[in-house]
């Protein structure tokens, strides 16, 4: 089945091709450009299986719908193949030997792994790397440090954490605030230099900031551009908004949300002002219920209680009908066919609803008691700068499969002359969060109100029934 969901992945992106990786521009622009790929086939049946605790039996898709970037660890280099989080701020990988790996070898076969005995650059810091996200998978074993290297940009001594015992074939690669590296949560250590962080410590980039361009469902590739912007790969303007901190602390990458439609119909408060979560980790959308039952109503969207995702006829995706959100003055619009998902069983069949229509999953399932997450259903539409730095977070309209690049530097915070993002306007009178915001808790101990089903603000990944098949026949 490998071939089958892999093969409809394209290559590079022309504009970031070989020694491009990297560009120096005149005076102080520096970035490094790398291409990511994601998976656009979803295979309910080729994962395995995890039982969440105390809530329901799931399957936990540990493959599909993420994106990938390339990297290598070691010396001689080991390549691995990494999931690009924004939602967590550690990297780590899993190693041949881990129990998940001699069961998954395919797996991690196709995901890379670790040895740290064949490198002889390892070093050893120490045995408390241990993280959970909480959609339930983990990952513990040791933090060593190695060279890491990423496009053509190498780094040494790069800390990351080797999953001796882990429920993911797949590494992850983290890249939020520091703060949240589980050494801070879990460990009650100082925090180490991430990857966003050596690179600024290293000079390839001025600020610890990145711009996200997922693309089209239907391309599976898009770029990330460390410490960069990139104009050619949205429309209109960037407008730049206030990271929401939690309770004082700027930790993850919360923004506030103040209206969702449908058509020319509301969904949800009319004044809302709802703290959510930029989380590239995380493959569906996440809301609060009651938006949700709005949305799956106005749609005829067909609910599992037993999944807690819901279901539509794939046909939906030909409608020319989009969700805005609205963020104080950034709107973006998700088109429909970004939200309607196509999914196969493990016999590459897909799956149909009882009159015979080919089945789709929908991007956008209920957040219980959780965080409300925009995961990649909604972050395809938008491109998005991320600057740690400055607590910003700037939002403009994608321009899918644009092939136009025009690259420019952010510059370190307080830099003389900089506002920070090139090209993007602050939001004035940005709306503050009334809701949603779940207080800071650190990495690897999950959000406080942590409950019920569907919690998980960090490396979410979507978690989809065994039933699924049952299910359908019987509507
Ligand atoms: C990652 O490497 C694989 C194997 O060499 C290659 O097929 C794929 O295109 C690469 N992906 C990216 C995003 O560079
Ligand atoms: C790595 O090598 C050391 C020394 O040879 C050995 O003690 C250790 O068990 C090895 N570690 C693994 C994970 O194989
Ligand atoms: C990792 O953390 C989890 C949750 O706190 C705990 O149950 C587990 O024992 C820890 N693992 C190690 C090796 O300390
Ligand atoms: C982007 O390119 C993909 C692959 O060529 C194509 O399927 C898709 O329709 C394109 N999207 C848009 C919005 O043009
Ligand atoms: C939506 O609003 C537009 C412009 O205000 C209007 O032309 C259109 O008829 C409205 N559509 C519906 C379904 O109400
Ligand atoms: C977007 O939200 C802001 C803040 O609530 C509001 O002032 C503005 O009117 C909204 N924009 C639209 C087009 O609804
Ligand atoms: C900003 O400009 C002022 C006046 O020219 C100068 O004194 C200061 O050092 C500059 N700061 C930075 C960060 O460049």
């Amino acid at each position: 089945m490998k071939t089958a969901l892999w093969t409809t992945w394209l290559s590079s992106l022309p504009v970031l091709r070989g020694s491009t990786f990297l560009e120096k521009r005149d005076g102080d622009t520096r970035v490094v450009a790398l291409p990511i790929q994601g998976t656009r086939s979803i295979n309910p049946a080729r994962r395995h299986r995890l039982r969440r605790r105390g809530s329901f039996a799931a399957a936990l898709d540990n493959e599909e719908t993420m994106y990938f970037m390339n990297a290598t660890i070691g010396t001689p280099p080991q390549p691995i193949r990494l999931h690009l989080d924004t939602g967590s701020s550690d990297l780590w990988v899993n190693t041949p030997s881990s129990g998940n790996c001699l069961v998954h070898t395919d797996q991690c076969e196709l995901s890379g792994t670790y040895v740290a005995n064949d490198s002889s650059t390892s070093q050893y810091i120490g045995s408390y790397f241990n993280i959970s996200y909480l959609d339930g998978s983990n990952a513990e074993g040791d933090y060593v440090s190695d060279t890491v290297t990423v496009g053509s940009q190498q780094l040494d001594r790069l800390q990351f954490g080797i999953g001796y015992g882990s429920s993911s074939a797949q590494g992850i690669l983290g890249i939020g605030y520091e703060i949240n590296e589980v050494q801070v949560g879990r460990a009650h250590m100082e925090a180490y230099r991430n990857l966003p962080s050596r690179m600024v410590e290293e000079g390839l980039i001025q600020s610890r900031s990145y711009s996200l361009w997922l693309n089209d469902l239907y391309a599976n590739r898009g770029s990330i551009l460390f410490g960069g912007v990139d104009s050619g790969k949205y429309e209109g303007q960037l407008q730049t908004l206030p990271i929401q901190s939690e309770t004082g602390i700027f930790a993850e990458f919360m923004v506030t949300l103040t209206g969702i439609e449908l058509r020319n119909r509301t969904i949800g408060d009319k004044h809302m002002a709802l703290a959510v979560l930029l989380d590239s980790g995380s493959s569906l959308t996440y809301l609060q219920d009651d938006m949700v039952k709005e949305i799956y109503t106005a749609l005829g969207v067909h609910w599992t209680s037993t999944e807690l995702v819901g279901y539509v006829p794939c046909s939906l995706a030909q409608e020319r009908i989009d969700l805005t959100f609205n963020f104080s003055s950034p709107r973006i619009a998700v088109p429909m066919n970004e939200l309607v998902l196509e999914i196969v069983t493990d016999k590459g069949d897909r799956p149909t609803f009882a009159d015979g229509a080919p089945a789709c999953l929908f991007g956008i399932a209920p957040a219980g008691h959780g965080t409300n997450v925009l995961g990649d259903t909604f972050l395809r539409s938008a491109y998005v700068v991320y600057d740690m730095d400055r607590n910003q977070v700037s939002l403009a309209q994608t321009r899918f499969n644009s092939t136009v690049t025009k690259v420019q530097g952010i510059a370190a915070a307080g830099m003389n002359g900089t506002n920070g993002v090139p090209g993007a306007t602050l939001v004035t009178n940005p709306v503050t969060a009334t809701s949603g915001l779940v207080g800071y808790n650190a990495a690897g101990m999950g959000p406080k109100n942590a409950g019920g089903h569907g919690v998980s603000a960090m490396g979410r990944r979507w978690v989809l029934g065994l039933s699924f098949l049952v299910s359908l026949s019987g509507w």
